[in-house]
């Protein structure tokens, strides 16, 4: 492979991000279109992906990535149509209302599974096959969260289905580095989203919230898509298999402990 520039890290890439249509995944998008990927942002069929960047030029597919056939058919033709798939961003994810594990109902752990676990893999198992296989080189980011580091109460059934994806990244890392291909994920901290506000709109989970970050304040879904091209690119090129905390300093440990 030729080496691509600092300055367009990802030129010449097809790039697909899931979960496009907003927060993480859109701001994910336009950072890959900014480094110089054809991007390719699937999001669920809506009115969501309508805001998607033209001027950047980014294409955008309604794709519900829990369908296995509807990843499959949508990642082909995406190969037919714009190229081999060289990086994946496997961004979309939902998450739950709170509620103490005791009350977690057999419908959150199946939503939860079905997006966030088996999207991932699908999604993964159709850009491999669509693309990185061939040409013996690609680059995947996974989601998963601070939650499966350290949890977050009330929600079992996310953290659970986070922590699935961290190791499915292992896994995923150590069957297809014999093709040249590596997975990691990214381990976010709260990032102001739509996912997120609800909670963050509570002043008390906000204000409690930038003061357990060393960094002082909440994350931005740019302060996630710099990493996220990063492990997407050469640069990053020997590193699989990790997740990557992007947490103002959060798991690195208590700012408010006063020795
Ligand atoms: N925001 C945070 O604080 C935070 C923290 C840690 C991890 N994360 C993770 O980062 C990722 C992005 O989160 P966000 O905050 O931008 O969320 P968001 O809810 O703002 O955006 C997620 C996007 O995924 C899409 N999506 C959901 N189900 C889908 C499906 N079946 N098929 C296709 N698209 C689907 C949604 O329509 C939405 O556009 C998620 O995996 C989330 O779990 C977020």
């Amino acid at each position: 492979m030729s080496t691509p520039s600092l300055a367009e890290p990802l030129a010449g890439e097809v790039a697909v991000v899931t979960g496009a249509g907003r927060g993480i995944g859109r701001a994910v998008a336009e950072a890959a279109a900014e480094a110089g990927a054809t991007v390719v942002g699937i999001d669920l069929p809506g009115d969501d992906l309508d805001g998607l960047p033209g001027d950047l030029g980014i294409r955008a597919r309604g794709v519900d990535i829990g369908d296995r056939g509807a990843v499959s058919a949508a990642f082909a033709s995406i190969a037919a149509e714009v190229g081999p798939i060289g990086v994946l961003v496997n961004c979309a994810g939902v998450i739950c209302e709170n509620r103490p594990a005791e009350e977690v109902t057999e419908d959150d752990l199946d939503r939860l599974w079905r997006v966030n676990l088996k999207g991932t893999f699908f999604c993964a198992q159709a850009a491999v096959t669509n693309g990185m296989i061939e040409r013996q080189h690609g680059h995947i980011v996974n989601f998963a969260s601070q939650a499966a580091l350290v949890a977050l109460p009330h929600q079992g059934a996310y953290t659970a289905s986070k922590g699935a994806v961290m190791s499915l990244t292992r896994s995923l890392a150590i069957d297809w580095a014999h093709h040249g291909i590596t997975v990691n994920a990214i381990a976010p901290t709260f990032i102001w989203t739509p996912m997120s506000a609800p909670m963050l709109e509570i002043d008390e989970v906000r204000t409690a919230s930038e003061r357990r970050i060393p960094l002082g304040r909440l994350g931005r879904p740019r302060d996630v898509a710099g990493v996220a091209v990063f492990l997407a690119s050469e640069a990053a090129a020997f590193i699989t298999g990790q997740t990557i905390p992007v947490d103002g300093g959060w798991t690195a440990g208590e700012p408010g402990l006063a020795l």
